[in-house]
């Protein structure tokens, strides 16, 4: 036709040579929008049997399958989310996680009933990998600081990986051992770990953060900021576990803490730790029993359990020796002080002993 119009509605005088060119030559976008061209592929079929709204509501987590593929895409989302905030340090955050990154993030959250930030079960539980056929280990995705974090985040996991036999046997208590000597667990080859940049930044949340007070929007999620606090230890569900074993009953500000803490503990463990808690307290048992070879055995896993919890002081406290005590004021415990935390958790701990 000759007409920049095309030959829609002209069959006769159409002609191939006469059309205006393309604008690309390409019919394939690249790789990483694989997605959206299996669907505009897809589109006759997809219509016809109605999913097309579906499948565009599941764009982005659709290829996911089963929880090993839903945690690892968590703890890749989160750790690129807090990269994303902190690129710039406290002084230069934003406000709005970008829907294409809030979007999918939420999505993956929500199907593992996990908060959408970077929670101790992606910082440490799921990011590890084995190294060589020796059994060495390493982590699956760093960021600055990679030395110190692989460190912070191993030997946390060893933390965690003493503590199976224990969460194994549950009223079997023997197997806190490995509590009664942390030290065991908690030496790094090179030195404490010192996090630098972990507690001061990367790891940071937006609740009860003066860096971001009013929390962060997720594009395409919500049009109102939400709040949620940065990942901690205190997520882990190992203590939680033995806490509840043991009877242990912290005081009203610790345990609101804590008890907060376990919203960012994927639900099984949530649901775990629950079970404990309601299971006949051991506590009782070995009390209504009268027998002091019992009572002894329960005493010494308590007795592990404050150790534990008193060398953690003074790793922190070597920690703060060398990393500013600002960095972690306003972390996870709104701002209250750490060290009268850490204490208190530690010395209810202590009184969990059963007096002869
Ligand atoms: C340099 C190393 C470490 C530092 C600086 C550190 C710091 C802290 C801080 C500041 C808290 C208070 C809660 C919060 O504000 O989030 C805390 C709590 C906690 N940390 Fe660590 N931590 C370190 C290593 C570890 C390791 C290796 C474990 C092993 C699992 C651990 C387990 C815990 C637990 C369970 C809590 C909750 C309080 C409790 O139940 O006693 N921490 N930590």
């Amino acid at each position: 036709t000759g007409s920049s119009r095309g030959c829609f509605g002209h069959p006769p005088g159409c002609s191939l040579t006469a059309l205006p060119p393309p604008p690309s030559t390409k019919t394939e976008l690249p790789a990483p929008y694989g997605p959206w061209m299996e669907i505009a592929h897809d589109l006759p079929q997809l219509i016809a049997s109605h999913r097309l709204r579906s499948h565009v509501h599941q764009l982005s987590a659709r290829h996911l399958r089963g929880r090993e593929e839903l945690h690892l895409a968590h703890l890749v989302l989160s750790f690129i989310t807090m990269g994303y905030l902190w690129q710039e340090g406290e002084e230069g955050t934003v406000k709005v996680l970008p829907q294409n990154l809030a979007v999918p993030f939420w999505e993956v959250s929500q199907a593992l009933g996990l908060p959408p930030i970077l929670c101790h079960a992606d910082f440490v539980l799921a990011n590890w990998r084995r190294k060589d056929p020796d059994g060495n280990l390493d982590t699956i995705i760093s960021l600055p600081g990679a030395e110190s974090l692989r460190g912070f985040i191993l030997v946390t996991l060893l933390v965690e990986k003493a503590a199976v036999p224990g969460i194994k046997v549950g009223g079997r208590c023997r197997a806190l051992w490995l509590f009664a000597h942390p030290e065991s667990a908690l030496r790094h080859p090179r030195g404490y770990p010192t996090p630098t940049r972990l507690l001061r930044g990367w790891g940071k949340g937006w609740k009860d953060n003066p860096a971001m007070p009013g929390g962060l929007v997720y594009e395409g999620v919500s049009d109102e900021p939400l709040a949620y606090s940065g990942g901690s230890a205190a997520q882990s569900t190992v203590l939680h576990a033995f806490d509840e074993l043991l009877g242990i009953r912290h005081s009203e500000e610790s345990s609101a803490f804590l008890r907060r803490m376990r919203q960012y503990m994927p639900p099984p463990h949530r649901a775990f730790v629950e079970e404990i808690r309601r299971a006949p307290p051991l506590r009782q048992h070995v009390l209504s029993s009268g027998d002091a070879r019992l009572r002894a055995a329960f005493n010494r896993c308590v007795c592990a359990l404050a150790d534990f919890r008193s060398y953690h002081i003074t790793i922190v406290t070597k920690y703060i020796a060398v990393a500013p005590p600002s960095a972690l004021e306003t972390k996870g415990t709104g701002g209250s002080h750490i060290f009268s935390f850490l204490k208190s958790v530690r010395d209810t701990t202590r009184e969990g002993v059963i007096s002869a």
